[in-house]
């Protein structure tokens, strides 16, 4: 039960995050997709780390978001009523368990879905006619190779990210390591951005695919392999850095230098804490 509630919030996430970078995040409509996005992986995070604690296997594949694409308003509408949906479900769902924390959790993820979908209506309400019957435009621009690239870096860094939450949800009575674990995760999840940012500003459909999980490694396996991406990453992104259409764009160029850093600082904490 708990999973599919973890599939359908992972569904969340990706929905309004995709639509969020298709508007722009300095756009209304962007921003406060993007602020629903966020609270959607509270609750996915919750759900997840309930899982692991009762020693469940935390299903990463995210549930299909059923909605209507036909213009921002349908999409909204459809965004409302997914929300509306929840709320009856997750307070079922409260109702068939004792276990106080859990139970309180569920009716959260019921409060604030009547949140979302509130939330939803009054974006509604706030569009112009033009912005209510028309769709987030533009791309095409990009050559067919770099966007392949593009598109492969996001699945990567997506990828890198999840681990870094399962591992976090799996230690996490393991002292200080899940939290920092979730904590290099969240910066994983600025890195992917920068990825999921110019592949939606193009106008594709974004490679949010989950690559299989696996058996459960030891904590230090875990570790030491994600040391190792990272490491692998890293090489792929220097070599990204010399790219010649990469640097047509400059936004792309300054992210690109700080996550570079960023993963250096990642690895070299990663190996540290594999020393320890
Ligand atoms: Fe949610
Ligand atoms: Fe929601």
């Amino acid at each position: 039960m708990l999973n599919r509630d973890l599939a359908d919030e992972h569904a969340a996430v990706i929905r309004y995050l995709v639509h969020a970078y298709q508007e722009g995040e300095d756009t209304t409509v962007g921003a406060s997709l993007l602020s629903r996005s966020r609270e959607e992986m509270w609750h996915m995070h919750w759900l997840g780390m309930i899982i692991a604690k009762l020693g469940g296997e935390p299903v990463f594949q995210p549930a299909p978001y059923p909605y209507d694409p036909s213009s921002r308003a349908s999409m909204l509408q459809s965004y409302r009523e997914y929300e509306e949906k929840l709320i009856p479900h997750y307070n079922g769902e409260a109702e068939k368990v004792d276990d106080p924390h859990i139970r309180r959790v569920l009716l959260r993820e019921a409060w604030e879905s009547a949140i979302h979908a509130r939330r939803f209506q009054r974006l509604l309400e706030k569009l112009s006619p033009e912005e209510a019957g028309g769709l987030p435009s533009g791309g095409g621009e990009l050559p067919a190779g770099f966007l392949e690239t593009l598109q492969t870096e996001l699945a990567g860094k997506y990828d890198e990210m999840l681990r870094h939450i399962r591992m976090s949800w799996a230690f996490q009575d393991e002292g200080t390591a899940g939290w920092n674990l979730m904590d290099q995760a969240m910066e994983k999840m600025k890195h992917l951005a920068i990825f999921a940012e110019a592949v939606a500003e193009d106008g594709a459909v974004l490679r949010f695919k989950p690559a299989p999980m696996g058996a459960l490694p030891s904590l230090e396996e875990a570790v030491r392999r994600a040391a190792g991406d990272v490491r692998n990453t890293m090489k792929r992104h220097e070599a990204l850095r010399r790219d010649e259409e990469l640097k047509k764009h400059g936004g792309v160029v300054v992210k690109l230098d700080l996550a570079l850093q960023q993963e250096a600082y990642q690895a070299e904490e990663m190996e540290d804490w594999l020393k320890k």
